[in-house]
């Protein structure tokens, strides 16, 4: 197993990029050494969206990493679709070995990668290639990140029994509350998810109001996060 944490979700929009910025935000207060890669970004229109409103911009600023953007999401695509399609209709073709090779670049041994992948697990990265291939050949700790509302039992439990049909053993689920007014389903997602699946709670995070990367909220929503567990996970 490898000294990382892949970050995958139930879907596209439940909050891997802000649960990476968590973990950043945390790791640098813990003076822990870790790095941050978004193999493939969608929705990149220009070089000023990039630097300001990109999952990598987020992470870096959480994180206070010095690496430039394009050591961070080798690969970026205007439409804001997967990155198989958004790639085809720019008329560019990725391989597998071109993505892997650009990502194992990137990644250094002696400090924790996060990597955050697109979508979700079956999301298609590139030719022939889904998000959960990527995973599977990192041979990283894998972190689903999922919603809490109605259907997220269901979403949550498909993913985790495709990461272990892969014999890909889940380090572990931060449960996100993307809604500000929780209700029955909300609340009760973590006893529900675990009345049928085992896998570790590392986290229940709270409705931030208006998100934004900044310190305050950073360390509230880092606050929900067992650290202690999570990071015992990823070294055993
Ligand atoms: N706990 C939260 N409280 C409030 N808003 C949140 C929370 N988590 C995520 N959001 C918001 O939900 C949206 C989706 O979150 P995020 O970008 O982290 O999802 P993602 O899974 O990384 O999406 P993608 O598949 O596009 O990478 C963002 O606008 C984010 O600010
Ligand atoms: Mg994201």
């Amino acid at each position: 197993m490898r000294n990382g944490i892949f970050i995958t979700g139930t879907d596209t929009g439940v909050g891997k990029t802000v649960v990476a910025g968590t973990l950043a935000y945390a790791f640098r207060r813990r003076k822990i050494d870790f790095g941050y890669i978004k193999p493939l970004e969608t929705g990149i229109v220009d070089n000023d969206y990039l630097h300001r409103e990109s999952d990598a911009a987020l992470v870096k600023q959480a994180g206070a990493l010095p690496e430039p953007l394009t050591k961070i999401v080798p690969y970026t695509f205007r439409e804001a679709l997967a990155p198989l399609l958004a790639a085809r209709r720019q008329g560019i073709i990725i391989s597998r070995d071109k993505l892997l090779n650009s990502i194992r670049k990137l990644i250094k041994p002696s400090r924790i990668t996060i990597i955050e992948g697109a979508g979700g697990l079956l999301a298609p990265l590139c030719e022939n290639y889904l998000v959960l291939n990527l995973i599977k050949e990192l041979n990283f700790p894998t972190l689903v990140v999922c919603r809490t509302g109605l259907g997220s039992v269901n979403h949550t439990l498909l993913t985790l029994e495709r990461l272990r049909r892969e014999e890909i053993k889940p380090l572990g689920i931060i449960a996100n509350h993307l809604s500000p007014e929780p209700g029955i389903a909300e609340t009760t997602f973590i006893s529900q998810l675990a009345e049928f699946d085992q896998v570790p709670i590392l986290g229940e995070l709270p409705y931030a109001d208006n998100f934004q990367a900044e310190p305050a909220t950073l360390d509230k929503l880092a606050s929900h996060i067992d650290f202690k567990t999570l990071l015992r996970q990823i070294h055993s």
